[in-house]
Formats: structure tokens, sequence, C-alpha cells
């Protein structure tokens, strides 16, 4: 097992947890239609939902937050907002909006006609919803090791190259266009999984030949950079902000959910050096957003992501992140629990139907497992898998992620999570699946109720 990391801080502030007993979780499923999106947050001992907007800010980043200037426009903070993302994106523009999916919106309306073909290493749920919502067709090229649940490929998020250019060259000879191409680093839907500057780079050489706009969805740059730094051959000496830099010089649009590698509680951007591109965005961003100076977001707000941004290059504090993803992961897969491997940069992933093979897949094994380890432990996941993604795109694997929320939780907490599969683990074949009793037509699983199937 991968040893625990030394975490570089201290606690200054906690936030109680308060237990609840098998019987009053129980309750709480059925009142939540087994949906864990749908249960109180104060019922969850450890909360591995998301890693979005959860994490704890740092003293600099609250001393921040006082310098708030909530002018509607030319806030000093926005100016400070705009130069901390000009320096870790290297894009002169930049849009602020409220969170990751409000500038896929704004992308999307720019730049996606109905009918029109996007393509990607592996979209993520919001970025693929909106996509599809503008009339796309959505075609994704993972690379054909991240297929593989147990290998030691060091890239696994990358777009499959060969298969990107087969591709395009069908769409043109068939005078299809492509709207945009989509890098999401790390691969959130593919492990976590980082991609390389090599598969960056040479992703950017194609699009250039078929004139297809690159974007990069950068929610965890810093997180992808690491693993280059640690991973790719003549990287080793580099800084992480430099790494993160020129990952993002190929793209001619960066978007990110700043509740992420910005290390807040909420907001996102647009950056670019394309001033058309710019001027087009920035119209959307007044209509949904608000001013150009605010996008949606408080002064404060603002200020806490522009610390943020900074902090998530700082090298110790990326050693303990993904140091902790790769305790917990390496702890279940020491117990037999099939998990993606090697590690990604913010998340554990259990492949469900491996582990509970009786659940068939139109029964949700992942949701099956998710549900188990809420009654069983007042752990929260979630399912990425016939239940997410099951109406959008065929799903190769259900799987079920851990999201670890940053600067959070102990090695204790952890460890609970490494019992309660402990505990599921000789009774997992008694768990049975689910049916769908309630679905609204887009991004299903935020709001979808279930119930159990008997067994
Ligand atoms: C890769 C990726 N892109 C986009 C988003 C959307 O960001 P937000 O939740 O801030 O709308 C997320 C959020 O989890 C994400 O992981």
């Amino acid at each position: 097992m991968e040893p625990y990391p030394l975490e570089p801080f201290r606690i200054k502030m906690t936030e109680p947890v308060r237990p609840t007993t098998r019987e009053e979780r129980e309750r709480l499923l059925q009142k939540a239609g087994y949906n864990v999106f749908r249960l109180p947050s104060w019922s969850i001992l450890v909360d591995l939902l998301t890693d979005s907007g959860t994490g704890a800010m740092s003293q600099e980043q609250w001393a921040a937050l006082f310098l708030g200037d909530e002018a509607y426009a030319g806030a000093r903070s926005f100016e400070r907002f705009q130069a901390a993302v000009q320096d870790y994106t290297g894009k002169r523009f930049v849009l602020p909006v409220h969170q990751g999916r409000a500038a896929e919106k704004i992308l999307a309306q720019a730049l996606i006609q109905p009918g029109d073909t996007v393509i990607s290493n592996t979209f993520f749920d919001t970025t693929l919803a909106n996509f599809l919502f503008r009339g796309a067709r959505a075609v994704e090229l993972p690379a054909p090791e991240s297929h593989d649940f147990e290998s030691d490929a060091p890239f696994k998020g990358n777009v499959d190259l060969a298969a990107l250019e087969q591709t395009l060259q069908d769409l043109k000879r068939r005078g299809r266009r492509v709207a945009l191409f989509t890098m999401t680093i790390t691969n959130n839907t593919r492990g976590g999984q980082p991609v390389s500057l090599d598969n960056l780079r040479r992703t950017a050489e194609v699009l250039k030949a078929y004139e297809v706009p690159f974007h990069i969805d950068a929610c965890r740059a810093s997180e992808n950079a690491y693993f280059i730094k640690k991973r790719e051959p003549g990287q080793e000496s580099r800084s992480i902000a430099e790494i993160v830099r020129e990952s993002l010089s190929f793209a001619d649009v960066v978007t990110m959910s700043t509740k992420k590698d910005g290390l807040a509680n909420v907001g996102g951007f647009i950056a670019t050096d394309r001033e058309d591109l710019y001027r087009e965005f920035s119209q959307y961003l007044v209509l949904w957003e608000g001013f150009l100076t605010y996008g949606g977001l408080s002064g404060r707000d603002l200020e806490a992501i522009a610390v943020g941004l900074k902090e998530s290059l700082e090298e110790s504090y990326l050693a303990y992140r993904i140091g902790q993803v790769a305790y917990l992961a390496s702890g279940l897969r020491e117990q037999g629990v099939p998990v993606y491997w090697p590690p990604g940069g913010h998340a554990v992933y259990v492949d469900a139907k491996a582990w509970l093979p009786h659940i068939p897949r139109e029964q949700f094994p992942g949701q099956a497992l998710v549900v188990a380890l809420y009654r069983e432990g007042a752990v929260r996941a979630v399912e990425l898998g016939s239940l997410m993604f099951g109406k959008e795109k065929q799903v190769e694997r259900e799987l079920v992620r851990m999201a670890l929320p940053r600067r959070v939780y102990t090695q204790r907490h952890l460890d609970h999570v490494l019992e309660t599969f402990g505990r599921l683990a000789p009774e997992r074949h008694r768990l049975h699946g689910f049916r769908i009793v309630y679905e609204p037509p887009y991004l299903r699983h935020f709001l979808a109720e279930l119930a159990p199937v008997a067994p």
C-alpha cells in the first residue's frame, strides 16, 4: 500500500460531522429516491461525491476575501483575478464565469451550429450535455490504453491521435463541419488520468491542419502538470507553472471551473488569445452571467480564485494531493476491489460491475455500490456509468468515483472508507440493483428518483 503523504499544512478551523445510525440513513435514502445527490450533507461522514467546490481554503485565501471590491464594473478584484488567470494560462483575454458549465454554454453558443461534430479525448458530463443541447454530434476518442483498467501506462488520458486524424479525414470527405475539439485535462471520466505534453502538442498540429479550434477543459491542469513533471521524459526539472502554461499554449480557448484547481468554492473562466472569440464570448457573458469584470461572481470570489490558482501550482501541495488519491486507491486494490490503475489526480474509480457481477447493467450496479457505501458507512460516492451517461452514449464500464475534496480529509477518514469496503465485501452478493422511477431529459443523474429492484 502507498504510504500516506505528509500534509503540507496545519488545520486551523474545523467543521463538525454528525454521526448517524444505519436506520436513519436507510430512511434518508428512501426519502432521496436512492439518489445520493438528494441526501442532506449533515448525514454524511466522508463526502467523496465530488472534488468540485468542496475544498478547504487557505489562510491567504480567507484573508484575500476582505479585499473584495464589489464594484459592478472595473473592480480591482477583477484586475487581480485577470492577472492571476493570465499568469496561469499565458492567455491575454480573460472572462470570469460563475462555474465551469457557464463557460461551456458560452463556448457552445459561439462555436457550435446544429448538426456540427465535436470531438474529445472524453467529454465531462456537463460539457457533453451543453454541446448536445446545441445540436452537436459528439465523438470520443480516448487512447487505446485507457480501456485497460490494469496497465501502468503513464498517460491514459491521452486522445487517440491516429483515430483523431482518421475521423477528421472522414468527416472532411463527407462535408461535415467539426465545430471544435475538447481536451479534458485531467480526463475526469477516464479515471482522472493525465494527458501528456507530447499528446497535446501533436493534437494541436493535427487540428491546425484541419482548421479545427482547440478547446482545453483545464479544470485540473495543475494536477495534470504534476503527472507530466513526474512521468514525461525531459520535464522533471521544470516548474509546474511552466508546464501548465505550455500545456495551455496549444489551445485556442481554455475553459476552467475554478472549483477544482482554482482551489475555490465557486467560479470559473474562459481565456483566449483570439480577440474575435473574446468579443463573441463577451456578448453572451453579459447576457447570461453579468458584466465582463465579475461574470456572476462577487469581488471576494475573484480574490479567492486569484490566490487559489497560484497555490495549486505548489509542488508540495500536489505531492500531498496526488499521494492521498494513491493511498486510497492502493488500499482498495489490496482488498481486491477493482480500481482503475494507475490512480489518477483527484479521484479513485471502482469498476462496480466487476465487483457486483450479479447486478445487470440495466439495474445500475454502480448505483447499487453508491447506495451501499452510504448505508454502511455514511460515505458518499458517485456513479459514473449507465445512470449518468446511459442516455447520451454507450457506456464502457459501470464506474463509481470517489473524488477527494482538496485539503479536507485526514488519513483516518480515508481509512474509514477502506473499512467500509471491507465490511461490504463479504455481503456484496446480497446487494441488489435499482430502476428509475423519474428522470429529466438532460443530466438525469442529478435529479433522478430510483427504486430498489427486488432480488
Ligand atoms: C472536467 C470537468 N469539466 C467541467 C466541469 C463543470 O464544472 P462546474 O461544475 O463548475 O460547472 C467539471 C465539474 O466537475 C469537470 O470535472
